[in-house]
């Protein structure tokens, strides 16, 4: 009989473990932004199949998860300021428990400085300006899924480090709402602008015609060209440069495209005109900076099943739409991150309403996710891995991955194709081409800053684009026509205009 009762009192001291890792009941209420038109590659209908994939994996898995029920709601939020409202309105109705998205970052400033506000964790696989990365104060709730602009530049630190370049000259192209290519770039300033000698070129993408001559005089002046624009301009900057013959190995030239898979690679040179032979020579220079996809068996099924719901769909204007992309991929991993953190902070003796607490237990982890392995660094944003491609048949003009940088261990993975003759600076010595190309910049870009300022202002009445201008109208004036104060000028405004500052501004 006693030995019975022991043999019940272990029993269940062995069960115990077992029972509290069991899975939970939890009815969870989550709040989806993103936008509803389809033009943006992380519109809600292409993300929401994802989503829903992800959490039916989770119920029908029995596993330890099966027990949360997720009630999701999507709501649109465009680019800008509707992301705000519609939290704002969903929290009058109900206060959500978790908040996916936003991805464009005026949308995301204003919802994830409000979500933290309210103890509610955003885990968005946008918000990818460098602004975020404060999560001391404003952006405590927010965990990126997706490798910030920040972990992309460290590609390109670990390159100038092992490589042994000095100067780079970014060129982005600007359109002053969405702001992409500046954030992209912003990324890289930050990461580089304490060791080596960055500076930046804007050119405004509303400008009828770009100057590449003018732009070309920058370049004389550095040694690496790092480009976040249009393939359009991009093809002229490369058939300017080749024409001066810059492209013969004493300049190392970068793109950074991440996501539109269309538009670099092989036969990104040719459109088909009379330029096509001299723009091919021309990439042969060129390097492309992109994401390192990987995949697993797993994702097959996933990516199968994303396909046939949006197919099913039948969506209108939605080209590609069926394309899976890292936001794709992303909020579905960010479900599931969820799902770990909020059982293992249960288990610690909280409820889901402890946004910081189930926050915590998001950052610094790896986990599976769909398509690969998942880290996130201590302050919850994910490490990065990218390619960079080079053409390695310059008859044929084809593309192909020379080598990955390991964001996780800070690592370069050389591939067969990598030639270290492409990225080694040849024949430099300061070449004396001195026609003041810094004070041309400094009116360039104030020109096209006056013109963005007038556009913006007949073009749209948006509150936001206002504050741009008194931004940058602020700096503008204060700019002096010394060279020095050009340049810093330009810093200050790359590092100032931030998304934080923008919107203390507002
Ligand atoms: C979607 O965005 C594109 C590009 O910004 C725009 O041309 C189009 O009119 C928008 N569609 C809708 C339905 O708002
Ligand atoms: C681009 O497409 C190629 C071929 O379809 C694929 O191998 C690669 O992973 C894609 N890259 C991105 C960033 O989507
Ligand atoms: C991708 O690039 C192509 C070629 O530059 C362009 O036509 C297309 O609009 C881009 N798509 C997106 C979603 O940016
Ligand atoms: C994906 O997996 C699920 C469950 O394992 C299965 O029911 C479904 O048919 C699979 N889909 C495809 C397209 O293979
Ligand atoms: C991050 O996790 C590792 C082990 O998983 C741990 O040793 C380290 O202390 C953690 N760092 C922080 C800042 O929590
Ligand atoms: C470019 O073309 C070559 C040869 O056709 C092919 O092996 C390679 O995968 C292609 N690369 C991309 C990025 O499409
Ligand atoms: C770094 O991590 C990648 C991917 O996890 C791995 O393939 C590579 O071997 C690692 N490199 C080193 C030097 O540890
Ligand atoms: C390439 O061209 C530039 C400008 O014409 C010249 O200064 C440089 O010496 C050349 N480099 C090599 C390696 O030929």
């Amino acid at each position: 009989m006693s030995c019975f009762m022991s043999l019940g009192f272990y029993l269940c001291l062995w069960l115990l473990p077992v029972r509290t890792s069991a899975a939970v009941k939890e009815d969870i209420e989550v709040l989806v932004i993103l936008p509803k038109n389809n033009s943006y590659i992380f519109s809600l209908a292409r993300v929401a199949p994802a989503i829903e994939y992800a959490r039916q994996r989770m119920k029908s898995s029995g596993g330890l998860y099966s027990g949360l029920n997720f009630n999701m709601r999507y709501e649109d939020s465009g680019c800008g300021n509707d992301a705000l409202f519609s939290l704002v309105d969903s929290c009058c109705e109900k206060k959500p428990n978790l908040v996916l998205g936003p991805v464009c970052e005026y949308a995301a400033a204003p919802v994830v400085r409000m979500a933290s506000h309210w103890n509610i964790p955003v885990i968005s696989a946008g918000a990818l300006a460098s602004g975020f990365r404060d999560k001391e104060t404003e952006y405590s709730h927010l965990t990126r899924i997706s490798p910030s602009y920040l972990k992309m530049a460290e590609t390109f630190a670990a390159m100038f480090h092992q490589f042994n370049w000095k100067e780079a000259l970014l060129i982005y192209e600007d359109d002053k709402e969405e702001r992409n290519c500046y954030f992209t770039l912003e990324g890289v300033h930050l990461k580089l602008m304490d060791q080596y000698n960055i500076a930046p070129l804007v050119i405004n993408s509303k400008d009828e015609r770009v100057n590449a001559d003018e732009h070309i005089k920058l370049i004389y002046e550095s040694e690496v060209v790092i480009m976040c624009a249009g393939a359009d301009f991009v093809r002229e900057i490369m058939l300017a440069a080749h024409r001066r013959r810059l492209t013969n190995g004493s300049y190392i030239f970068f793109n950074i495209e991440l996501f539109n898979n269309t538009s670099y690679g092989n036969g990104s040179w040719m459109r088909g005109d009379k330029y096509d032979n001299e723009a091919r020579q021309a990439y042969s220079a060129l390097k492309t900076v992109t994401l390192l996809r990987t995949v697993k068996p797993e994702f097959e099924n996933f990516s199968l099943e994303v396909k046939r719901s949006i197919q099913m769909a039948r969506l209108p204007d939605c080209e590609n739409c069926d394309n899976i992309n890292m936001f794709v991929e992303g909020f579905h991993d960010a479900l599931m991150l969820y799902a770990m953190a909020l059982h293992e902070a249960i288990r610690h003796g909280f409820s889901k309403n402890h946004g910081a607490e189930i926050t915590k237990h998001m950052w610094n982890r790896t986990f599976e996710g769909i398509a690969g392995q998942v880290s996130l660094d201590v302050y919850g944003d994910r490490y990065g891995d990218f390619s960079v491609m080079s053409m390695t048949d310059p008859d044929a003009g084809t593309y192909q991955t020379v080598c990955n940088y390991f964001g996780v261990n800070e690592s370069f993975q050389m591939l067969p194709g990598f030639d270290p003759e492409h990225f080694t600076l040849k024949g430099r010595h300061r070449v004396a081409h001195t026609d003041q190309p810094d004070l041309k910049s400094c009116e360039l870009g104030v020109s096209g800053l006056t013109v963005i300022i007038v556009g913006s202002l007949l073009g749209t009445a948006m509150l936001m684009a206002f504050y741009f201008f008194r931004k940058n109208y602020r700096i503008t004036i204060e700019r002096r026509m010394t060279q020095e104060e050009c340049d810093i000028g330009k810093h200050r405004q790359l590092r100032e205009d931030s998304i934080r500052s923008n919107f203390s501004a507002a």
